[in-house]
């Protein structure tokens, strides 16, 4: 990661290690095995990465409790990354005992692992993007459809881990926190969904009226009141603290 400030500690770096120890005190009953350790990593790679999604959305619905976090969405994407990285070694080599017919072709739950490689790839490409230079290598517009990409590793992260803890009668079951990773995962994905619903709705109105004034202007030869309605988001420059957004 580069930082092109010296970065003051704060509380919300220490949420990565919070995570870790949380899951394996109430997750894994400080169970200590590569299985378990897998479990925990891919536990707080999601979560991460569920909670860097949602501080968007947070920071647009309660700017004055969330956007002071907006900055460190990056950190936390690199963090979630990283240990997606440890689950998938640990995966192919202690699950999966470095086998490609395991992997693919004797796997009943291929789906699942298909659903998983595509969305490691898009987290990869998204953390290899993520530097204030990359942005301005590619362009805001691609880098921030790259960045948005996100979402979708997001639902098939969803889908992989429903996909592999299902099952037969049982169905989708795991432990409660793992239910709570699952359902922070949803959330992000909902808060995302209101966010951009809510910003439709606005543009619209805000188009409407502009559109009135304009009607009202040429009818009456007045100056209209209304100014154009800035897109919200600020600006189309790749901001400092680029990636994860
Ligand atoms: C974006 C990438 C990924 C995310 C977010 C992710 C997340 C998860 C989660 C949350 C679980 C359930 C953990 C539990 O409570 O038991 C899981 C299970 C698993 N994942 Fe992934 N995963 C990802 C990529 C992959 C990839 C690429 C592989 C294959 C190489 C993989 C292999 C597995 C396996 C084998 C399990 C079952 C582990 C077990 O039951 O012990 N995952 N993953």
């Amino acid at each position: 990661m580069a930082l092109s400030q010296p970065m003051k500690v704060r509380a919300i770096h220490f949420l990565p290690l919070a995570l870790v120890l949380i899951l394996f005190v109430f997750y894994g009953n400080f169970e200590i095995s590569w299985s378990m350790a897998n479990k925990i990593a891919a536990l707080v790679g999601l979560a991460l990465a569920a909670i860097t999604f949602l501080l968007g959305p947070l920071a647009r619905f309660w700017p004055n409790l969330f956007a002071k976090y907006i900055s460190h969405r990056k950190y936390l994407g690199l963090f979630a990354f990283a240990f997606i990285v440890v689950h998938v070694a640990l995966s192919i080599v202690f699950y999966y005992d470095l086998s490609l017919d395991k992997m693919l072709y004797e796997n009943p739950k291929v789906l699942g692992f298909y659903a998983a490689s595509v969305a490691f790839i898009i987290f990869f490409v998204m953390s290899v993007t993520s530097t204030q230079k990359a942005c301005g290598m590619l362009g805001y517009r691609t880098w921030k459809m790259v960045q948005m990409c996100g979402y979708i590793a997001l639902v098939l992260s969803l889908a992989h881990f429903y996909i592999l803890e299902t099952k037969g009668e049982k169905g989708f079951s795991v432990r409660p926190l793992g239910y709570a990773v699952f359902a922070l995962g949803l959330l992000a994905l909902a808060a995302k969904v209101i966010a951009v619903l809510r910003h439709r709705a606005k543009t619209a109105y805000e188009q409407h009226v502009q559109h009135e004034a304009a009607h009202a202007h040429a009818v009456s030869g007045k100056e209209g009141v209304l100014k154009a309605a800035e897109e919200e988001g600020g600006g189309k420059y790749c901001p400092p603290g680029s990636g994860f957004g």
